[in-house]
């Protein structure tokens, strides 16, 4: 696993990279990095190149977002597909876990065709509810205030399972370290996008590539309900439920949700990809 710097026309863009062979990327979830991917680049099955970028403003090497920048999932999506031109990666398998799969979900929406497998995890195609938008405001206020250690605070106990607390006690201070390494101005930027973030239902029905739905059983904040309406909605998508995980399940459940990612990348066609 090597931690490398894409130096694109606009901006430089840390990423993780890991193995040699068919194009695999992984969008990591708010408001994290993209070290939470380090469980699975460290087991990436033989023939696929994983690459695991900081979405931008976020990453602790970031130089952060000027203040008044507006994003939206369409500018991490953008990032995303001008990262992948410039690994010479014309299509990959796209897995996003939660705002990492709405990331997937704008680039369903911008360049499906450059998509050539999906992984949604711990994530939902609907946009925020009212309610969620008026959680995203008291977020921002926080941030306001508190900054980063704020938000920590306040994400931390929906995270993760009673079970991941209980027998994984470290989990929560990794977690916790990777928010507060953040720079606020690039949590706030990712507050806005996923609170304008548009209603995904009405593209599922683009999506023609082998999909896998994957969730912890135990996910409060994208529970397997939501989970349920996207496999429903995505033509041949399977779903695979992870017990006693919650939100974080690829850093609860290392294992089993490398395990059932190796599966949907041996559904990928050799060289589609
Ligand atoms: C995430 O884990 O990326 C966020 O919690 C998703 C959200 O707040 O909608």
């Amino acid at each position: 696993m090597t931690s490398r710097t894409a130096h694109l026309p606009t901006r430089s863009v840390r990423y993780l990279e890991a193995g040699e062979g068919q194009p695999l990327l992984l969008l990591h979830a708010f408001p994290f990095s993209a070290d939470q991917w380090l469980p699975q680049l460290s087991r990436i099955p033989r023939g696929w190149r994983a690459v695991a970028p900081d979405l931008r403003g976020l990453g602790g090497e970031s130089p952060g977002v000027p203040p008044g920048d507006t994003i939206g999932m369409d500018t991490y999506a953008g990032d995303a597909l001008e990262l992948m031109a410039h690994l010479d990666m014309p299509r990959a398998v796209v897995c996003g876990l939660s705002m990492g799969g709405y990331v997937a979900l704008a680039m369903v929406r911008r360049s499906v065709e450059r998509i050539s497998g999906l992984v949604l995890a711990d994530t939902r195609a609907a946009a925020d509810s009212a309610d969620g938008r008026a959680g995203r405001e008291r977020m921002l206020a926080l941030l306001g205030r508190e900054g980063p250690p704020g938000v920590a605070r306040e994400m931390l106990p929906k995270l993760l399972s009673d079970r991941s607390r209980r027998e994984q006690p470290d989990l929560e201070d990794v977690l916790k370290a990777m928010i507060e390494a953040n720079a606020s101005e690039g949590i706030a930027a990712a507050i806005r996008a996923m609170k304008e973030r548009p209603d995904s239902m009405g593209i599922l029905g683009r999506i023609a590539c082998p999909t896998l739905v994957i969730v912890g059983k135990e996910d409060a904040l994208t529970p397997p309900a939501e989970a349920e309406i996207l496999q429903r909605g995505i033509a041949g998508a399977r779903l695979h439920t992870i017990p006693g995980a919650g939100h974080m399940s690829n850093l609860e459940a290392p294992l089993a949700f490398s395990s059932a990612l190796e599966g949907l990348l041996g559904a990928v066609e050799p060289g589609r990809a």
